[in-house]
């Protein structure tokens, strides 16, 4: 037992120091060739000797840092166009969001290299020109934003052959011609607005909605409309007409048959309901991505940001490779995690498929400077096994501090899980490993700031699962801040640990 133990911890220890060390050297050249080679108006901290993996700004790598997988770099000023052979070297690149920044200049042809591409957003920019014409070299693709751009020309026939797109918007540039049949059982979101467009709108896409097409010069006489699901019953007589009917008398028969098929159509649609309900019950469990219609947007649930004075932002920390502002924040959709006694937990999904947890804390009792410091002592700890804070925002009314999301979701989740058939139990090894990293996690806590910091909040739905499947601690330094008017053991339900 103990001699495994050992060697369990010296295998750790060297693959630790693998991952630590790992760079994707010619990516990493690829994006300095990149950064030096365009002019941009927001700094950005992409430095040689630092590790593009871990702290470059906008830049996350695959799991042994081997390639870089993403680049979201929205809003950082870049103008001029896309330097060639740069980007395009990336070739394991899966995101790539460039929006909302003044790029101009045609569609770079070398991203023909991208074959992995799955998201692509490039809104908001001045592209111009046409597009490329064979879209098969990015079969991966499933989302394509380019709207407001200049692009013209047509809408290449080839964005036909990629079957797992999701998303098309193309509004507000200056495509002309007609629109290819695109025979997409996947797409879900099509906006193809404020365009040149001409012709009627295929069979294909007559299932979205007219405001998908509005804003073109599109003739109103389109091909014959899809055959209708139901039968089309006889119009019903206006409103008017059918109040003023009521006072005719039914046979007693006629009551009876009325009553009964009530009763057989209510039932009917309440069994539809509870399928319905359940079904969607066990696809959110399967597929915890997929968007679903009840969220709202931050900006709704954290309603008290006030915009205007001058230090209305989000401070990130220094390491930070999160690239987003408070507007991008905001306009994220916001799903609840869990309601504490600091405050309510969200899972905010941004613009460009990058998601964080906001926690907005209620009743801070401490000053903005006293906030500021705690915030920077637990902002600079940097370990594998506690969960990274990534910014916070502070103002009169609201509070929010915004950490890393770990999409297995906390310890209590997963321990209070609903189990289905291909679900197993915790084994005994994943348990061992959550409170092994869990514990090395609330060590290196009592290391910092002069032995001074504890946790103060230490419980399952606290505690996430890291990358390599250990125990991550979450939620620290943060009890001191609030309700400190309530006796602490009051305060919090999780344990406590005093040095
Ligand atoms: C980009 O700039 C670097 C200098 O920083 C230069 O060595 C490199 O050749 C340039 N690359 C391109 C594609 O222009
Ligand atoms: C990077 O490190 C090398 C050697 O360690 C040093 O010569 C160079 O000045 C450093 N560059 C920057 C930008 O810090
Ligand atoms: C796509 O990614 C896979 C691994 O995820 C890699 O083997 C492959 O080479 C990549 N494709 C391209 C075109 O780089
Ligand atoms: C597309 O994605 C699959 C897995 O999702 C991957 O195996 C493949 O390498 C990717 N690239 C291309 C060009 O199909
Ligand atoms: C695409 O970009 C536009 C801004 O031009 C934005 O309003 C829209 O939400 C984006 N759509 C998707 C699906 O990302
Ligand atoms: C597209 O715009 C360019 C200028 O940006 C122009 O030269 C070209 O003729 C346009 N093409 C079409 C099809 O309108
Ligand atoms: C789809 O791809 C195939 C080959 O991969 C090609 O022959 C065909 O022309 C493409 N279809 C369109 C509409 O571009
Ligand atoms: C379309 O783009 C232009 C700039 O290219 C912008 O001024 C205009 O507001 C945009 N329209 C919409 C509806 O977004
Ligand atoms: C749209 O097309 C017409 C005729 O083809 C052309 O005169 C007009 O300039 C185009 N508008 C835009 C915004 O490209
Ligand atoms: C719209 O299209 C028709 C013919 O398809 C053309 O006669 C008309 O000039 C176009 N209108 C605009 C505003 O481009």
């Amino acid at each position: 037992m103990g001699i495994k133990f050992i060697f369990l911890a010296i295998f750790l220890a060297e693959t630790i120091f693998l991952l630590v060390n790992a760079e994707p050297v010619e990516d990493k050249q690829a994006l300095l060739d990149f950064i030096h080679n365009i002019s941009h108006s927001r700094p950005l901290n992409w430095d040689v000797n630092s590790s593009a993996c871990n702290s470059w700004t906008g830049v996350t790598c695959n799991h042994d840092k081997s390639r870089v997988i993403a680049i979201r770099l929205p809003g950082f000023g870049f103008h001029g166009s896309i330097p060639s052979n740069t980007l395009s070297r990336l070739s394991a690149l899966q995101i790539l969001s460039l929006r909302s920044n003044r790029i101009s200049g045609s569609f770079p042809s070398d991203f023909s290299n991208l074959g992995n591409l799955t998201l692509l957003y490039l809104q908001l920019n001045k592209f111009s020109g046409p597009l490329p014409l064979d879209f098969s070299v990015w079969m991966n693709l499933s989302v394509i934003n380019l709207s407001n751009n200049g692009f013209n020309g047509s809408i290449p026939y080839s964005i036909a052959n990629l079957t797992h797109l999701t998303t098309l918007n193309l509004a507000n540039n200056s495509f002309s011609g007609k629109i290819p049949e695109l025979n997409l059982p996947s797409l879900q979101l099509l906006d193809l607005s404020d365009n040149n467009l001409t012709g009627s709108v295929p069979r294909s896409l007559q299932r979205f909605p007219n405001s998908a097409f509005s804003g073109n010069n599109l003739s109103t006489e389109s091909s014959p409309p899809p055959l209708p699901l139901v039968p089309s019953l006889p119009p019903l007589p206006p409103p008017e007409a059918r109040q003023s009917k009521t006072p005719t008398k039914l046979s007693e028969s006629a009551m009876l048959g009325i009553i009964i098929g009530g009763c057989a159509l209510g039932f009917v649609v309440l069994a539809f309901l509870m399928i319905a309900c359940y079904s969607k019950e066990k696809g959110e469990n399967r597929v915890p991505t997929k968007p679903h219609k009840k969220e709202e947007s931050v900006k709704k649930v954290v309603s008290r940001i006030e915009h205007g004075n001058g230090d209305d932002k989000l401070v990130f920390f220094e390491g930070s490779n999160l690239a987003f502002d408070l507007e991008d924040l905001l306009r994220a959709s916001a799903e609840v995690l869990g309601k504490g006694t600091l405050g309510t937990t969200y899972k905010a999904a941004l613009d460009d498929a990058m998601t964080v947890v906001v926690k907005r804390l209620k009743e801070v009792s401490v000053a903005k400077r006293e906030f500021q410091q705690q915030m920077e002592v637990v902002g600079n700890i940097k370990h594998e096994n506690i969960a990274a804070l990534r910014a916070y925002y502070y103002s009169k009314d609201e509070k929010l501090i915004v950490y890393d999301y770990y999409s297995s979701g906390s310890l209590s989740a997963i321990l209070h899980a609903k189990r289905g058939e291909n679900q197993s139990p915790l084994d005994w090894e994943t348990r061992l490993r959550i409170a092994i990293g869990a514990a090395r996690g609330v060590a290196h806590i009592h290391t910092q700031n002069g032995g001074k910091l504890v946790h103060g909040n230490i419980k399952a739905s606290n505690i996430f699962l890291n990358s390599q499947q250990y125990g991550c601690v979450s939620v620290l330094g943060l009890a001191p801040l609030t309700g400190s008017t309530t006796p602490p053991v009051m305060q919090t339900a999780g344990y406590r640990a005093r040095k």
